[in-house]
C-alpha cells in the first residue's frame, strides 16, 4: 500500500519527471484542456481565493493555474524534489510560498489564514492514516469562509475486489497495474515483463480485471466525509469517478467550514462517465488546446 515513505521514495527519487507531470493530462488533450474542461468547472464558485494552499505541487501542472488565482499561494510536498522544480518553474512570480513537509503535518501554516485547500492527482495515494490527519488539520488553518476540493482515493469501496485481484496476480507474479498506464511504477515494483503483463490482462479481456491505479486501499469517500465531520467541516459536495477504470476508484470532495456561505447538505453524485467526459475534452482539444496553434 502507498505508504508516506512509498511516496517520498516514488516522488523524490524514482519517477521521471522529464514531462512535469503533463504525462498524466494526455487523456484530457494536455494540461491546459485538463484545467479549463475538467478542473476549473467544478472549483471555479471559490475562485480567486485570497490564498490558497495546494497539497502535493509535483512539478506545478496545476500550480500555473492557481497562482493567476489568488493573491497568495502555498505549495506543500513531501517531495524537496518537486518543491525545488517548483521554485525554478516560478522564479517570476512573487505571490508563492513553498514548503516541503513530512508528508502529514501542516504546522507550517498559520492559523485560519487559507481560504481554499486543493489537491488534485496527489493524495489519490495517501491512506486513510494520512488523510484523517490531513482533514483533521484542514479546520484550524481555513478561514470562517474557507472550502477546499481534494481529489482522493474511493479504492477501499471495492477492498475485497481489489485485495482479492491484487493477491491472485501476486501468486502469478503479475501487478494490477498495467503498462503504458501513465504511471509505470508497479504496486509493489515487482511486476514482471510487460508483454507477460499485456497478455494476461488481455485474456481477461478488461471483463474482470480493473486497474487500481496505485490507489490507496483503505481510503473511501465515506470516510473522507467522516472525518470532514469530526473536524469540525462540512462535505457540501462529493463526486466519485472512474479513473481509467470501470470501477468508481476515485472521488472529489468539496467541503466546508461549518456555518460558512457554502454551507448546504452534501451532494452525492456516483459519475460512471467522468472518463467519457474527458474523451469530450480531447475531441475538444483537436481545435482549442494550446499545443493546437503549435
Ligand atoms: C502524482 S504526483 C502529482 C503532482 C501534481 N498534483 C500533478 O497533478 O501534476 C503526486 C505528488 O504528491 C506529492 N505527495 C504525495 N503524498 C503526499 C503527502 N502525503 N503530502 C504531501 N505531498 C504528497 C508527491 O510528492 C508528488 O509531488
Amino acid at each position: 500500500m502507498p505508504t508516506i515513505g512509498w511516496n517520498k521514495k516514488v516522488w523524490d527519487s524514482e519517477y521521471n519527471w522529464d514531462a512535469g507531470g503533463d504525462e498524466w493530462s494526455g487523456t484530457w488533450g494536455g494540461s491546459d484542456m485538463h484545467w479549463y474542461g475538467s478542473i476549473l468547472p467544478r472549483i471555479h464558485c471559490f475562485l480567486p481565493a485570497a490564498t490558497i494552499l495546494e497539497i502535493g505541487p509535483g512539478y506545478g501542472r496545476w500550480s500555473q493555474y492557481l497562482k493567476e488565482n489568488c493573491d497568495n499561494l502555498i505549495v506543500l510536498d513531501i517531495s524537496d524534489k518537486c518543491i525545488q522544480a517548483c521554485k525554478e518553474r516560478f522564479k517570476s512570480s512573487s505571490n508563492i510560498q513553498y514548503i516541503v513537509n513530512d508528508g502529514s503535518s501542516l504546522d507550517m501554516i498559520l492559523d485560519g489564514s487559507v481560504d481554499f485547500i486543493f489537491s488534485f492527482d496527489s493524495l489519490v495515494h495517501a491512506e486513510d492514516d494520512v488523510m484523517s490527519g490531513y482533514i483533521d488539520q484542514f479546520s484550524r488553518i481555513l478561514k470562517e469562509d474557507g472550502a477546499g476540493f481534494i481529489h482522493h482515493s474511493n479504492l477501499g469501496e471495492y477492498r475485497r475486489y481489489f485485495s482479492l485481484l491484487r493477491w491472485l496476480l501476486s501468486k502469478l507474479s503479475l501487478s494490477t497495474e498495467r503498462e503504458g498506464s501513465g504511471r509505470s511504477i508497479n504496486d509493489d515494483g515487482s511486476g514482471i515483463s510487460g508483454t507477460l503483463q499485456k497478455i494476461a490482462f488481455s485474456l481477461a479481456g478488461n471483463m474482470i480485471i480493473d486497474r487500481s491505479h496505485l490507489r490507496a486501499l483503505s481510503m473511501t469517500a465515506d470516510k473522507f466525509n467522516r472525518y470532514a465531520e469530526d473536524a469540525g467541516l462540512q462535505c457540501v459536495g462529493q463526486e466519485i469517478i472512474n479513473w481509467g477504470s470501470k470501477r468508481l476508484i476515485d472521488c472529489f470532495s468539496t467541503f466546508t467550514v461549518k456555518g460558512s456561505r457554502w454551507q448546504r447538505d452534501n451532494i452525492l453524485v456516483r459519475n460512471g462517465a467522468y472518463m467519457k467526459e474527458a474523451g469530450s475534452i480531447l475531441n475538444a482539444s483537436r481545435l482549442y488546446s494550446s499545443s493546437s496553434f503549435k
